[in-house]
């Protein structure tokens, strides 16, 4: 049996999904129907990315530990996928793949183990040891180069990140490297003979030329002492895989790769069956799936998939891309209250051009929803079957028109024989299914749709209404209504994996038995539908939505919601995701008073990122960290020691003079006693939010061992602490309730 491998990416575990994340998941899952439809036997994964920073800083924010916070989050989306018929249960995926799950830190590690053991085309040693520095924005989980940052404000500052508008952090440290510059000749002459491995053909050539222009070597492991939510590196407990090359390895420990113990579990060799899979992406993480994945099989001489499939992203009405930092993206749990689930599906392929960027809103997804399928699809199937329950008491009426009758249907506008219809269907077919193979997904559709304009054309002209007021007509009106519910027949094979709720329902109010699932729509034949037979009850399968009261209605819950993330945000002991249905980023936490660049830069330029990373690091398998073992690896939380903790020195202060550093819009200089000899100078990047003159006499909290540095010519010889709130992270001042003396110490 022809067999297909299809994944989604894995999601960060660190908030809950949104609609971008939700739209891969639904473009592997049509794309698995379809091909379940053609005969193939499939496999559909999907799942999270549960290591690294990101994950370590919102099970924090949320007062959960890792694990506790990436199983509560799998659970939420899970939930969500499920009201869009995207689990098991529902003919959805067959293995939601989790990078904490044993076998995968099994599996991962023996990858590790023979891409180390092996040379690269060029014959030198796959993984080394070095030196790493480079920008990390955490919320995107990578590495940034300069033309991904926007520079700092202040000299000696952190950059933002351009996507999320946030500092990034600089990073270095000893790491292990992926020498990814010695397969630049390898990749590129794959790419040659592979002229279908990534697809579109725009993203295919921004790969070459992203290869032609030389590969930087990748760093692939974090120290233990900065990322502990990490899988361990083989044979060297003091490191942690670097979660990229951590989560592309899922694509294949999902299929036994690597773990016996998997491949039990699973009772049979899925690497064997279904290996090479098509990757399903977005474009942001095209470079980490064409470029490193690849190399990293080629150094563990493992196939390369079959193809990387990247579509574009969703994006605001402003053109920014949708995402939970930003707060822009539509937000799951508001689509499942106000839309038909099968509504949002049909959404999700109909409007995006695949391989490009589409704005979206709320009311794009409600205009499409009356107009496509309340008005389109919904009302094609309601009025024919009313009009074969009304004219026929609910039996198929019989297809053909007898000689005697011909010209009195040709008087009423209608053919003789339905031939023309019928291959008029099958060209649309034939458009739909080259449309689905070239992921042109909204192509298909609008061919889908031409179908149903064709039917409704086709009642509009006979006008049954009229033709039921004579008897000489009683065999064009079962002609024209026949052909009208075959054509719905045929729609509901098509658009099963588009709407595999609804094309059911549909088919069940044909009152055929069976599942369009099991059709193939290559093989679809006029007159399918048995004359003589039964339709089932008509039930609305779109009803219409009232636009400006479901957007009000809308609008309001997203108000409400974001109220509440303030409020739980200015609450920190209350912050917590499980309270929020979406925004993660909107959590409290303790933070630097906004004093830029404190993270002590050497001064050296960052080197160029590794393929852009992502969060890193955890557990560990056994303690010598080595050796694959089948029983699960505990999950160890990310904690300090209280070791670690006493390192930080902080104190009460005062604050005795404040002022505005000049030219800084963002700058506050104080002087602020800690009980010492001296005041000490101390700047801190809350000028935006704070007039200096109402702060003196204020006691704060100040870490009071941190080394100098100077910011825009003033030394800085401490920090001011304060919560970072919402999404641009207002700074409140942390300060006491109680008189505290100058110089206590916060422990
Ligand atoms: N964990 C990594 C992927 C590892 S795969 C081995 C990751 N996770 S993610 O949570 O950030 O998800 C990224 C994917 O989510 C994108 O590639 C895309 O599939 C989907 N989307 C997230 N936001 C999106 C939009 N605004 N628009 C469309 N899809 C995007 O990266």
């Amino acid at each position: 049996m022809k067999t297909f491998y299809v994944t989604t990416p894995i999601y960060y575990a660190n908030s809950l999904p949104h609609m971008g994340h939700l739209y891969t998941t639904v473009v592997g899952d049509f794309l698995r129907r379809y091909k379940r439809q053609r005969g193939f036997e499939t496999y559909f994964l999907t799942g999270t990315d549960e290591h690294g920073t990101n994950i370590e800083r919102a099970s924090a924010r949320a007062g959960r530990t890792p694990k506790e916070h990436v199983d509560y989050i799998v659970g939420e989306l899970k939930k969500m996928f499920a009201a869009f018929g995207l689990d098991t249960e529902h003919g959805g995926y067959d293995v939601f793949m989790r990078t904490t799950e044993a076998f995968h830190y099994e599996g991962a590690q023996e990858f590790w183990r023979r891409a180390a053991a092996r040379q690269t085309p060029k014959g030198r040693e796959n993984i080394y040891k070095g030196f790493y520095e480079g920008w990390f924005c955490a919320p995107c989980g990578t590495f940034k180069t300069e033309s991904e940052l926007q520079p700092a404000a202040e000299e000696g500052g952190q950059p933002l990140c351009l996507i999320h508008e946030r500092p990034v952090d600089l990073v270095s440290e000893e790491s292990y490297f992926f020498r990814l510059s010695d397969y630049d000749e390898a990749l590129l002459e794959y790419y040659e003979s592979h002229p279908d491995f990534v697809f579109p053909d725009a993203r295919r050539n921004e790969v070459i030329s992203l290869v032609r222009g030389g590969l930087e070597d990748v760093s692939i492991s974090r120290q233990k002492s900065s990322v502990s939510w990490a899988i361990p590196v083989p044979g060297d407990p003091n490191h942690t895989v670097y979660i990229w090359f951590d989560a592309l390895i899922n694509y294949i420990t999902a299929l036994g790769w690597g773990s016996e113990a998997r491949r039990a579990e699973l009772g049979e060799d899925l690497f064997a069956k279904f290996w090479p899979g098509v990757h399903l992406i977005g474009k942001d993480i095209l470079r980490q799936h064409a470029v490193l994945w690849p190399a990293m099989l080629l150094a563990a001489d493992v196939e390369l998939p079959r193809a990387v499939v990247a579509h574009g992203l969703w994006l605001d009405q402003t053109g920014r891309k949708g995402s939970k930092t930003l707060g822009n993206a539509l937000e799951l749990p508001v689509l499942i209250r106000h839309f038909k689930t099968d509504a949002v599906r049909y959404f999700l392929l109909r409007e995006m051009s695949f391989g490009q960027d589409c704005k979206v809103d709320y009311e794009v997804i409600l205009e499409r929803s009356n107009s496509d399928l309340a008005s389109g699809l919904g009302n094609l199937v309601s009025r024919t079957l009313t009009m074969i329950h009304k004219y026929f008491d609910g039996v198929v009426p019989a297809p053909d028109i007898s000689e005697a009758r011909l010209l009195l249907a040709k008087r009423a506008g209608v053919d003789s024989d339905a031939m023309e219809l019928a291959s008029s269907l099958e060209l649309v077919r034939d458009q739909f299914v080259q449309n689905v193979e070239d992921y042109a997904f909204h192509r298909a559709l609008e061919a889908a749709w031409g179908m149903i304009a064709r039917a409704d054309k086709l009642i509009s002209d006979a006008k049954p209404w009229e033709l039921a007021r004579s008897e000489e007509q009683r065999e064009t009106l079962s002609a024209v209504l026949y052909r009208a519910a075959e054509t719905i027949r045929w729609l509901a094979v098509l658009l099963y994996p588009v709407m595999p709720e609804s094309s059911r329902a549909i088919w069940t109010q044909l009152g055929l038995t069976g599942d369009p699932q099991e059709f193939d729509p290559t093989e679809l034949k006029w007159g399918g539908l048995r004359a003589g037979g039964r339709v089932g009850a008509v039930a609305p399968l779109f009803p219409r939505t009232d636009k400006a009261k479901t957007m009000a209605e809308i609008e309001k819950e997203i108000a409400q919601r974001k109220e509440s993330d303030a409020a739980s945000a200015a609450s920190p002991s209350t912050a917590s995701t499980a309270s929020s249905s979406s925004n993660e980023s909107a959590g409290a936490h303790a933070t630097q008073a906004a004093v830029p660049g404190s993270q002590t830069a050497s001064g050296t330029s960052p080197a160029q990122p590794p393929m852009q990373g992502a969060t890193e690091a955890q557990p560990a398998p056994n303690a010598q960290g080595q050796g694959a073992s089948a029983s699960a690896p505990e999950p160890v939380a990310s904690y300090i020691t209280i070791d670690d903790f006493v390192k930080v020195e902080m104190r009460v202060g005062e604050i005795l003079t404040a002022e505005r550093v000049p030219k800084s819009d963002k700058l506050l200089r104080f002087t602020i006693d800690l009980g010492e000899a001296q005041p000490r100078q101390i700047l801190a990047g809350i000028a935006e939010y704070y007039e200096p003159e109402k702060l003196i006499g204020r006691k704060v909290a100040v870490v009071s061992n941190l080394k100098p540095r100077k910011l825009r010519g003033f030394e800085s010889q401490g920090m001011v602490l304060a919560a970072s709130v919402g999404e641009e992270g207002r700074p409140v001042l942390a300060t006491f309730a109680e008189e505290v003396p100058n110089g206590a110490r916060l422990k």
